[in-house]
């Protein structure tokens, strides 16, 4: 699935004054491939990811999600079926288990238990997690298998469209180094799309395709 960027720009309003923290952004996003998007703090990174998620509208442009903008798209459902965002600080439940937390998607859509248990499965493989996990609470795992079953979740959910920020966050370099892994063969042996706001070069080197935000505007960098 892909997803372009049409002139896109976003302003907070205050009451005082008016941040445009996204400046009239044009890209496409081709599915297959892994982006890096860097930049310093406050350049909108954040901003412009949230706006791909259909977490919040353009102020100006369009947002194209799978041949749609998203101000046609039902969000909920673009959420639910298309789009998935991962945080820094993985956001699983914290009194379901591994196999709850990842089959939760699918149970919302009142997919059947065994099919459930299946597919939830299948994604946790996918990440590299053994069986032994399954009935583990998120608190007794570490950062990385955590955030490994995040993205269990949001593969469990159908996203082709995943959206990182600051992924890796809270990570040391073999477990940056292995959800890295992990998103490179979602996007290139499945065909996701993969978009991941870092700050960590070492993360943006592996990437396909980086780029860079400057203030709100995003700027190719090869
Ligand atoms: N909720 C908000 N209200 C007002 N201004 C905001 C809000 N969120 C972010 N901003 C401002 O928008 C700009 C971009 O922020 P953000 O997208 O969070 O950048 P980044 O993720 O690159 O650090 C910054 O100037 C920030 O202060
Ligand atoms: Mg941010």
């Amino acid at each position: 699935m892909s997803i372009q960027l049409k002139n896109v720009s976003y302003s907070y309003r205050g009451k005082y004054q008016t941040v445009r923290a996204v400046n009239s952004v044009s890209f496409d996003f081709d599915e297959g491939k892994v982006y890096a998007v860097i930049g310093k703090s406050g350049s909108g990174k954040t901003t412009l990811l949230s706006l791909m998620a259909g977490l919040d509208l353009p102020t100006e442009g369009d947002v194209i999600v799978d041949g749609k903008s998203t101000r046609k798209w039902d969000r909920n459902r673009m959420r639910r079926e298309a789009v998935s965002v991962i945080y820094q600080n993985y956001n699983l439940f914290p009194l379901l288990s591994v196999i709850e937390n990842i089959r939760y998607p699918l149970d919302l859509r009142k997919v059947k238990r065994a099919k459930a248990d299946e597919i939830a499965r299948r994604m946790r493989e996918r990440v590299e997690l053994s069986e032994s996990y399954d009935d583990r609470l998120p608190a007794h795992l570490s950062g990385g298998e955590q955030q490994r079953v995040a993205i269990a979740r949001s593969l469990a959910q159908g996203s082709k469209i995943i959206l990182a920020d600051e992924p890796t966050g809270n990570l040391d370099t073999k477990n940056t180094e292995n959800i890295v892994n992990i998103l490179k063969k979602l996007a290139h042996e499945d065909g996701a799309t993969v978009i991941i706001v870092t700050h960590d070069l070492a993360v943006a080197e592996k990437a396909d395709v980086v780029l860079r935000m400057s203030d709100g505007e995003l700027v190719d960098k090869a």
